[in-house]
């Protein structure tokens, strides 16, 4: 088979590979990202599922607009504007199989091979999978416990200002994998910056309503008067991931040209999904919901760290989110993750090693702990087996 060049830039995402050996379920994994399944309304789903049926059978088996069902997108409208102040119309907003996938059709709609993006370091794997396809050149931005450094960046741009540098990928709250949200001040420069060199910002908040602690900072694109940033976010992690349900939202030239790519990719997200979300939001059970999920994984997300407090060695510092699922960890110089993957293993314990996030290869003495997806009584023994794994090699 001749494959085409760009296959040449996709490679298998770390993770994916590495939670293939976790299986085993004497394994404790804090590996994948994964919310927990205690955390989906199955009864729910299981009466808007027939409800929907009953009330809209044939439409929701339907092929249906590209841009997403009315109703929904009306309602994230209503949504967006209460909980993150974000206003658009009708035609700034378009329903996707996933964030997943805004993340792939954003760049297929303006990376050309060579282009730049930049991208926090580390950052989300699968944005960087998405992205390769459209073989970029990136420009990683080094975070700390405020997010993106943002003077770093503007230093960045100003060397490569011959570069077409055609967006900037942020998750500013509650960051994939490293969990610190990007701080008040630093939101606003990041807009300067955008604006200054006119390069669009790509905001990712698919951890957003994710929030046990701390004052909520506001998205991005709330400010965002010149509608230079393009938002995305997802009911993955407070209705269910199964769904593939996500949207984004953007000026009126980009949303179409999404809208078209959209349709190359699959024609329209799924109806039957979009029906039942659009329920689920507008019976208000999606409120009734998050509070719930957010006691879980605040619970989780405590006694994760009073189990690093305990037992990992003294040189090792970790991030303390005040939401969504992860904690990032950095063990003392020399001890390289990537290759303790296979004692973890031996073990009975799973990680991702830092360097999976990092597009440039750093990080190797990082890792990405989950806690949202382990039982509350096995998270301190899989804190213990790791800690023990990591006094060996000191
Ligand atoms: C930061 C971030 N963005 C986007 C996604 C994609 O999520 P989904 O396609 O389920 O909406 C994920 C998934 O974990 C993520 O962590």
């Amino acid at each position: 088979m001749k494959y085409a060049d760009r296959t040449n830039f996709m490679k298998a995402s770390e993770i994916r590979e590495l939670l293939k050996l976790t299986e085993d379920p004497d394994i404790i994994s804090f590996g994948g990202g994964m919310p927990s399944p205690h955390s989906f309304p199955v009864k729910i789903v299981e009466k808007i599922a027939k409800k929907v049926l009953e009330k809209h059978g044939p439409q929701a088996l339907q092929y249906g607009p590209t841009e997403g069902i009315t109703p929904l997108r009306e309602l994230l409208i209503k949504r967006m504007e209460k909980t993150r102040n974000i206003k658009c119309n009708l035609n700034q907003i378009l329903i996707t199989t996933g964030s997943q996938q805004v993340l792939d059709l954003f760049p297929k709609i303006l990376i050309n091979p060579g282009d730049y993006i930049v991208v926090e370091c580390p950052t989300y794997v699968g944005a960087l999978t998405a992205f390769n396809a459209y073989q970029p050149n990136y420009i990683p931005v080094q975070m700390d416990e405020d997010g993106m450094k943002t003077h770093e960046l503007e230093e960045k741009i100003k060397t490569n200002k011959d570069k077409q540098i055609k967006f900037i990928y942020t998750i500013p709250t509650f960051q994939n994998p490293d969990g610190v949200s990007l701080s008040l001040e630093r939101r606003k420069h990041l807009l300067e910056i955008a604006e200054t060199y006119d390069i669009p910002i790509l905001e990712d908040e698919a951890y957003s309503e994710l929030i046990y602690s701390g004052k909520p900072l506001p998205a991005i694109k709330s400010f965002d008067k010149r509608d230079i940033v393009i938002y995305t976010h997802t009911f993955s992690k407070v209705l269910a991931p199964g769904f593939r349900l996500g949207w984004v939202v953007g000026n009126e030239e980009i949303i179409r040209k999404i809208a078209i790519a959209k349709q190359g990719a699959d024609l329209c997200t799924n109806m039957f999904v979009q029906f039942i979300a659009e329920e689920y939001v507008r019976s208000g059970l999606i409120d009734k919901q998050i509070p719930k999920i957010r006691k879980m994984y605040k619970r989780k997300r405590d006694i994760m760290l009073k189990a690093l407090e305990k037992h990992f060695p003294k040189g090792s510092s970790w991030t303390k989110p005040n939401g969504g699922m992860f904690i990032w960890v950095r063990l003392p110089e020399g001890i390289d993750t990537k290759e303790m993957f296979a004692d973890a293993i031996k073990a009975k314990v799973a990680y991702v090693n830092g360097t999976a996030f990092c597009e440039d290869g750093s990080g190797q003495n990082t890792m990405r702990l989950n806690f949202s997806n382990t039982d509350d009584n096995r998270i301190e023994e899989g804190i213990k087996r790791l800690a023990k794994l990591i006094k060996e090699r000191l």
